[in-house]
């Protein structure tokens, strides 16, 4: 047999590496794209910069013999991965091939998706997987399922130390839903669902009838189960949303965040004083105020659809991207809920993880009662935003623009819990409880043995309201630093993120901390 020449095995390899490019054939390639989703590999290149990405892996092969796989290809094992820059900065990348065997994940596809995380770690930078995947590969058996095991132990790995980015365009059955689960962000597109089994299973086990997407679609996963953070419309749009988020994002947690170099306005802005009512009986959209003390009105809102009665986000105020933490009063008056803890607690702890300064605007008239909540365990989740703020090192910066009552009050990063900066309105009501229940509780006696009970009442709240509703008995405990005009306020938390940049706070040292889970 004579030896090939460089000619030809250059020429094979392109052959070959052409082959795999096509995944799992053009009639495959060209179903997906019918059915309104970009491909694995379109995925990527819509992601990164244009001519950025580096792939590896690209000819792994699976090595299984049972159930018809032996000598079957599967191009790149349904998975590319690699590394890539996005606006600059590295990123890697996987991107399910849902054209090979329905981008289910066997042994060597998940030893791809974890080499490719490991660099993420060795390099410190966010790892962004795009899911499009039916789940462990049946046909692989226990070396599909360990294969995920490893993926799942690498997550954890990265948690904390890069930005991990779930995209789910796809299905995301079984397995295929855990990974997503252990990264901090997830973004859902309207084609895809995400289960841990499916209608069928469901069906067979509890006799329940349910439509997949009425169980995994992106609004049963905003509204109801709370665990995906972002709805994307398309592919296109999912991309775009990941590419923004990471824009607020350090690449690993011994960096800041990037920084906006620019000229920016401080200037008072009247309007912020006429958003808010002062009968804290009404409503307001908190996200009124927010786009007025931000940059440009540019809020990237997170999980916008999950517990809206708190409302969570990055902005930047002067450049600097900071976490928003709010109540939101024009729902259920903004009262912190289990879902609200639990929402608002996570993005918490990722912030303080990856260096964004906090900003909590706090307008909440306390814990929601209810025994669905007590026996929801609204103890242990609101015990989280405790611990979450308390536990948060990065600076935080507090502003209380009306109601802050109780253990509410508290749990929305009061100074107590660590705020650096606390300020309040001259609206602000910082008590144990409203002036109406505190009345009744102090005053019962005198209000029932008046005669005109109604004005007794009325009296007795007035009383109270005037002694502690306000934020000057708060300020003269030093229990908020200053009292600001409502129109100072983004000159004020922008001179503090400037004083604070170089915040530094040592803690005891632990394994870790035991937050109420
Ligand atoms: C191997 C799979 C597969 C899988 C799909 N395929 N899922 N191959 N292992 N898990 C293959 C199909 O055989 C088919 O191959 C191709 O992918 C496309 O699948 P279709 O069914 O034709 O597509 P569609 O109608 O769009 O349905 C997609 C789907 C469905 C909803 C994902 O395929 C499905 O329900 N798959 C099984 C999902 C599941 O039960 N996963 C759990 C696995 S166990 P051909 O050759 O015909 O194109 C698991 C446990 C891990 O994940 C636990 C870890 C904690």
């Amino acid at each position: 047999m004579s030896i090939k020449s460089m000619d030809i095995r250059v020429e094979e390899l392109r052959k070959k590496r052409e082959q795999v490019m096509l995944g799992g054939g053009a009639d495959k390639l060209e179903k997906h794209r019918a059915s309104g989703k970009m491909t694995a590999r379109e995925r990527v290149d819509g992601l990164v910069d244009k001519g950025s990405f580096m792939e590896t892996g690209l000819f792994a092969q699976h090595r299984a013999t049972l159930f018809g796989m032996a000598g079957k290809e599967t191009a790149a094992d349904g998975v590319i991965t690699g590394s890539a820059a996005i606006h600059g900065r590295l990123v890697h990348v996987a991107s399910q091939d849902f054209t090979v065997l329905g981008g289910s994940a066997g042994e060597l596809h998940s030893i791809k998706v974890s080499e490719a995380m490991m660099q993420s770690l060795k390099t410190g930078s966010p790892f962004v997987f795009i899911n499009d995947s039916g789940g462990a590969r049946v046909q692989e058996g226990i070396d599909s399922l360990s294969g995920y095991g490893k993926v799942f132990y690498t997550n954890v790995m990265l948690s904390g130390a890069v930005p991990q980015i779930s995209l789910i365009c796809g299905p995301c059955a079984g397995g295929a839903a855990y990974s997503p689960a252990l990264t901090d962000f997830i973004i859902q597109t309207r084609k895809a669902q995400m289960f841990i089994t499916g209608p069928q299973v469901i069906k067979q086990v509890t006799g329940e009838t349910v439509t997949a997407d009425d169980l995994g679609g992106p609004d049963a996963h905003m509204a109801k189960s709370g665990v995906i953070h972002f709805i994307a419309e398309d592919d296109k749009d999912a991309l775009l949303l990941c590419q923004k988020l990471l824009s607020f994002l350090p690449s690993n947690n011994l960096e800041d965040p990037p920084e906006i170099p620019g000229e920016y306005s401080c200037e008072p802005n009247p309007e912020l004083a006429d958003i808010v009512p002062v009968d804290g009986k009404k409503g307001y959209d908190i996200r009124d105020v927010i786009l007025r003390i931000i940059d440009n009105g540019d809020f990237l809102e997170v999980q916008a659809g999950h517990a809206p009665n708190i409302v969570i986000g990055f902005a930047r105020i002067c450049g600097r991207s900071i976490g928003i933490i709010a109540n939101q009063p024009a729902v259920q008056a903004g009262v912190l809920d289990i879902d609200a803890s639990s929402k608002g607690a996570r993005f918490i702890r990722f912030c303080n993880a990856f260096n964004i300064p906090l900003v909590t605007l706090v307008d909440v008239p306390g814990f929601l009662p209810g025994v669905q909540q007590e026996y929801g365990g609204i103890i242990r989740h609101g015990a989280k935003m405790l611990f979450a703020y308390s536990a948060a090192t990065v600076p935080k910066i507090t502003v209380i623009l009306r109601k802050a009552y109780g253990g509410a009050y508290l749990a929305m990063c009061c100074k107590d819990l660590g705020a650096d900066r606390s300020y309040a309105w001259p609206t602000a009501e910082i008590a144990v409880m409203g002036a109406e229940g505190a009345a009744e509780i102090v005053f019962r006696k005198e209000i029932s043995e008046a005669t005109d009970k109604a004005a007794k009442r009325k009296e007795m709240i007035d009383q109270y309201r005037e002694a502690f509703s306000n934020p000057f008995v708060a300020a003269g405990r030093r229990l908020v630093d200053d009292i600001i005009e409502p129109a100072d306020t983004r000159k004020v938390i922008a001179q503090a993120l400037e004083y604070l940049h170089t915040k530094r706070e040592l803690r005891p040292g632990k394994k870790h901390g035991l937050m109420p889970l």
